[in-house]
């Protein structure tokens, strides 16, 4: 029986943060048992296009699901056990703000079945969470870690680092007693300028927002080094984790294999018995509450996708990893090799360069290719 991966998306948060482009809003009043039968029948469409299909990891994201009602991720999950088996060693993630209300729901959340929880610590600095406009100090992300660890067999948290006045010094200092409260799982980003944001607009008028091109490269290099000794090397981009330790739910992202997205603008990626298809549901949580209510589903698109296409979003994703793509996955998957579809000459030249290299039957980036993986992907399809 094929696996599946289950996205569930809670849109709401306290409030908007000035870096975030995630679909997330601040609203007055959240109707929370309309969401829970809205889960309920979107899960149901999703169950009669994939029947036979074994669950193998579902993700709470959003947003901040921690401010969902315990109650709505036991129906999701009560729901999602009805439709299909689930596998032994399923991979059950939610979200989490380390504010103090939500830290008091952990127990909630790990009886409904939740097993492993990502926090949004984003930093062990006062001034920083300021910067970043968080509603928690560092004093509540601590004992959101200690109740995390109290609670959930495995949890992780979010690091954002490369903020203004941030030297690679100062970074090291914050990583380093991040890594005495990690338990297998670190997340680290490199803080990025997105349209329609707050930072956006402060750029916009001049201001500093980020650290320098040249101290965020170094800070990005200094973080492998140290999470390397740490033994919690990057297994992506930004994820890092003791070997075995990884977040299976978003390797099925890079791994290009088959996940569902429940909840408003949620995106999917799967195989049914005649095609491909790429699906996205509507943004706006009132507008995707509507069409589940009159039609069964919230998608907006629902698109068959050619194996061109597919290819190119396997590249895209399989290069984020440390890993690569497998050249037996690609075949497994495309019936085709992936050399037939690698542009050689260009390939060559990455490899030359120090950015790309071929090894043990894996297709990969290198630490340095994946640092600058954009500029990687925007050469190979050009
Ligand atoms: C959907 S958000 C996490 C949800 C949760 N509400 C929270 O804030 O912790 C996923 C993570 O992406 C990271 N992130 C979001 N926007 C970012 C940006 N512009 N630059 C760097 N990291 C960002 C943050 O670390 C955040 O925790
Ligand atoms: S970073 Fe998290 S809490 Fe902040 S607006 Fe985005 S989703 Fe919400």
């Amino acid at each position: 029986m094929k696996n599946l991966a289950i996205y569930i998306h809670w849109p709401f948060c306290q409030s908007k943060c000035p870096y975030c482009d995630f679909n997330s809003h601040v609203a007055a009043r959240i109707d929370h048992e309309a969401w829970r039968e809205a889960y309920k029948k979107e899960l149901a469409h999703y169950a009669a296009l994939l029947p036979a299909r074994r669950v193998t990891s579902i993700f709470f994201g959003g947003g901040t699901p921690s401010l969902m009602e315990p109650e709505t991720a036991t129906t999701a999950l009560n729901e999602i056990a009805r439709h299909w088996p689930i596998a032994n060693d399923v991979e059950i993630t939610l979200e989490a703000n380390p504010t103090s209300v939500e830290a008091e729901k952990f127990a909630g959340f790990r009886a409904a079945g939740v097993n492993r929880l990502s926090l949004g610590v984003q930093s062990l600095r006062d001034e920083a969470l300021q910067f970043l406009g968080r509603a928690h100090d560092t004093g509540q992300a601590r004992r959101a870690i200690d109740l995390a660890e109290k609670y959930f067999p495995r949890f992780s948290f979010d690091l954002i680092y490369a903020r203004r006045d941030q030297t690679p010094e100062l970074w090291e200092q914050e990583l380093r007693e991040a890594l005495a409260l990690t338990n297998g799982h670190l997340s680290a980003y490199q803080l990025t300028i997105e349209p329609n944001t707050a930072f956006h607009t402060l750029a916009g008028r001049g201001e500093n927002v980020t650290a320098s091109a040249e101290h965020s490269a170094l800070m990005y290099e200094q973080t492998q080094t140290i999470m390397v000794e740490a033994g919690m090397p990057a297994y992506e981009i930004s994820n890092h984790a003791r070997p075995g330790d990884e977040g299976r739910h978003n390797l099925t992202y890079w791994r290009y294999d088959d996940y569902i997205g429940i909840g408003p603008g949620a995106h999917g990626r799967f195989v049914t018995d005649t095609a491909r298809y790429a699906t996205e549901t509507h943004r706006a949580p009132e507008v995707w509450l509507r069409h589940v209510r009159e039609q069964g589903h919230g998608l907006k698109i629902s698109t068959p996708i050619d194996d061109e296409t597919a290819k190119r979003e396997a590249l895209m994703m399989g290069l984020r990893l440390a890993e690569g793509l497998s050249h037996a996955q690609w075949q497994a998957k495309f019936g085709t090799s992936l050399m037939d579809f690698l542009p050689v000459e260009k390939c060559a030249h990455l490899e030359a360069e120090g950015y790309l290299t071929a090894t043990g039957g894996h297709f990969r980036a290198t630490a340095a290719g994946r640092q600058r993986l954009n500029a990687v992907l925007g050469y190979l399809a050009g």
